[in-house]
């Protein structure tokens, strides 16, 4: 499926389901923040705080709201997925500013449907075409490699600890877009404009 920025995208057949995928609106805060809270409950651990982490991130000065996305089935907010700037410290001094996600969140009815992927997939295409240089998340390699996610390892990248961490995951942009980044990523802070 070939997604392009136009910042909505309509009637999209997701296996067999139309679906909408459009920029989220203040108005749709409560609900996208609600279904958050639905997709992580007791998932990863007792309760969850996701939500909470998603309704402080749109105050951050990191948050990018041209990459906050909802996906809509029949006109209910089924999915999320939201990203805020990070950079690699590079061996060579030079900071480069990259992107990251998360949290994705779909609601627990609609789980396994394509929602995620499309998701996903949509804001990649979105991100290249605004002509960001990489995508670097903390995720599931199972999961996420079916987009194009190797370990950050690969490219010297690591934490800001500077360690190598398996689910440390990145996928460039453009060719070399990560060539001679080595060294650690930083996410984004909530003081950082
Ligand atoms: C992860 C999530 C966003 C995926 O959305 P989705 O719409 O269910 O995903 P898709 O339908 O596009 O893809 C489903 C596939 O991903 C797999 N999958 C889903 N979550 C996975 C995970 N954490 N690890 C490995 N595989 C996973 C499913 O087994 C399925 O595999 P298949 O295509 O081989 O059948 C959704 O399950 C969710 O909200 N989970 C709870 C919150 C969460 O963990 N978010 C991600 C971390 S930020």
């Amino acid at each position: 499926m070939e997604y392009t920025k136009n910042n909505k995208y309509e009637n999209l057949l997701v296996r067999n389901m139309r679906a909408n995928i459009r920029l989220e609106e203040p108005a749709d805060y409560r609900k996208v923040e609600e279904l958050t809270r639905e997709a992580f409950w007791n998932h990863h651990l007792p309760g969850c705080n996701e939500h909470y982490l998603l309704h402080i991130m749109r105050d951050c000065g990191a948050f990018i709201r041209e990459l906050d996305f909802v996906a809509e089935i029949d006109g209910e907010i089924v999915g999320n997925i939201v990203y805020t700037k990070a950079k690699i410290l590079g061996d060579d001094g030079i900071s480069r500013e990259v992107l990251s996600f998360g949290p994705v969140s779909v609601l627990p009815a609609f789980w396994a449907k394509g929602i995620g992927s499309a998701l996903v997939e949509y804001t990649i295409a979105s991100a290249k075409e605004s002509g960001h240089r990489a995508i670097l998340i903390y995720g599931d390699p199972a999961y996420y490699k079916r987009f194009g996610f190797i370990p950050a390892e690969t490219f010297g990248i690591g934490t800001s600890d500077n360690m190598y961490a398996e689910p440390l995951l990145a996928l460039e942009l453009w060719d070399g877009a990560l060539s001679g980044c080595k060294n650690k990523l930083i996410f984004g802070k909530p003081s950082e404009s």
